[in-house]
């Protein structure tokens, strides 16, 4: 029995997507737990490139099985154009992926709600797919399910509840209330029809298969900094990405998952507003933009740019309980001479190690940088760790020294082959 978690420890966007389809050739089944289509993943395969959304990465492998999770929140159509979009693209998906009948489904009227906060005031940049206001439904015990949107009078019964609830809020929205019930039910008995088959106990295929010795893999959306209980609240998004919400979100105990991977970044990103103590502005963050393609996948925001930060990642890695890592895009600090690592922060004169919890703390903290020597070359053409430049190798074995953890895995591009696999992450099959 083995459950690996792979897991963002920045703020998203570390290259979970491409790891996940690494390490998914050895899983048998791979499962999201949280978070919904804002979640951007993008793989190369076969040398073509896929943006996956809300379908977990690993459906990119072909014969693999694939589960959305009870945590996670669907969009009936955004489930219907990723699948139909991947079949277009020759992606078989029928009988290979399942959706829990317990997540919730986002529904026009959440994505509505959404940009209305974010454009009254109280925004925080999300991506405006809805997925807070869906998780706040969820919270609040309104919320609408798979297993209740299959069924065509609970599923009218619940969103005229739910629209009569939202009525004032949604009355300042520029579109009328009729027409947003109007779109909540366009397509309806299409989409119903397409979801049915998908939908399934997920809890007990995931056990079952654990069960059976099987491997399961769970990916995370999002990352750390960006949990609900963890992250810089409240610039977060509205779930658990770190691993204890896979138990939450999968319907699996904690005593099942074996492993945790936690995906880092070379240098650090965030879209999105928020505390961001290491960002640069300037030539070093245009060229770390650039090189690194560092815009969003989901909405195509510029990412912003910053240096690794060990605080940061010492929270992430703590709260996830986080047992090795993978180190992504080192290629694209090649160029950049000195680098900089914060090791600890600056806060009203006193130096701290911990990442604190106020949010003014956290917009007011200053870096303390260490300085480590750049490198230079193409470090994409690296297939073992010994091909990398010592500077990298260095830079490398620093964090590892100063996170007291492996790094298993050394990532130098988007494609399979640009991966260095340094320890085994998977354990060994009993
Ligand atoms: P929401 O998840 O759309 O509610 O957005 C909340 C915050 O999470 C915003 O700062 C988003 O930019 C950020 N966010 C959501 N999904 C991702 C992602 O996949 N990568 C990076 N940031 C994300």
């Amino acid at each position: 029995m083995s459950a690996l978690v792979v897991v963002g420890v920045q703020w998203g966007d570390e290259g979970k997507g491409k790891i996940v389809h690494y390490l998914g050739r050895s899983a048998d089944c791979i499962a999201r737990y949280q978070g919904g289509n804002n979640a951007g993943h993008t793989v190369v395969f076969g040398g073509r490139e896929f943006a996956l959304h809300l379908i977990p990465s690993g459906i990119l492998l072909p014969k693999k099985k694939c589960v959305i999770g009870n945590g996670v929140v669907v969009s009936p159509r955004a489930f219907f154009e990723e699948i139909r979009l991947l079949e277009r693209r020759g992606v078989r998906i029928q009988g290979r992926l399942w959706l829990s009948r317990n997540a919730h489904v986002i529904l026009p009227y959440h994505v509505y709600l959404d940009a209305l906060r974010e454009e009254r005031g109280r925004g925080i940049g999300t991506t405006r797919k809805g997925i807070g206001p869906c998780y706040e439904d969820k919270v609040a015990r309104l919320g609408i399910r798979v297993c209740d949107f299959l069924k065509p009078e609970v599923f009218r019964a619940l969103v005229l509840q739910n629209l009569r609830v939202r009525r004032a809020e949604l009355a300042s929205t520029a579109v009328p209330l009729s027409k947003i019930r109007d779109e909540v039910f366009k397509d309806y008995p299409r989409l119903r029809r397409f979801m049915d088959p998908y939908a399934a106990d997920t809890s007990r295929l995931l056990n079952e298969a654990l069960d059976r010795k099987r491997r399961l893999l769970f990916e995370s959306a999002q990352g750390a900094m960006l949990d609900l209980d963890y992250g810089t609240y409240p610039f977060v998004t509205s779930s658990n990405p770190v691993a204890g919400g896979v138990c939450t979100g999968s319907g699996i105990g904690p005593t099942r998952i074996s492993r945790v991977l936690g995906v880092a970044k070379a240098y650090t990103t965030r879209v999105g507003l928020g505390p961001f103590p290491t960002e640069l502005d300037g030539a070093v963050s245009h060229y770390i933009r650039e090189k690194g393609h560092e815009y969003g996948t989901t909405t195509g925001r510029p990412r912003r740019i910053g240096w690794l930060d060990l605080v940061q990642l010492r929270q992430a890695i703590r709260v996830g309980g986080v047992t090795q890592l993978a180190l992504t895009k080192l290629d694209t600090l090649a160029g950049i001479h000195p680098l900089k690592v914060c090791v600890a922060y600056r806060l009203r004169g006193r130096r701290i190690v911990d990442f604190p919890e106020g949010r003014r703390d956290q917009f007011d903290v200053e870096p303390v940088y260490e300085t480590l020597s750049g490198f230079s070359g193409d470090l994409s053409r690296a297939r073992r760790f010994m091909d990398l430049p010592l500077a990298a190798r260095d830079y490398v074995a620093w964090i590892e020294r100063r996170l007291r953890l492996p790094v298993a895995i050394v990532s130098v591009g988007r494609s399979e082959e640009k991966t260095i696999l340094r320890r085994a992450v998977w354990p060994r099959r009993a």
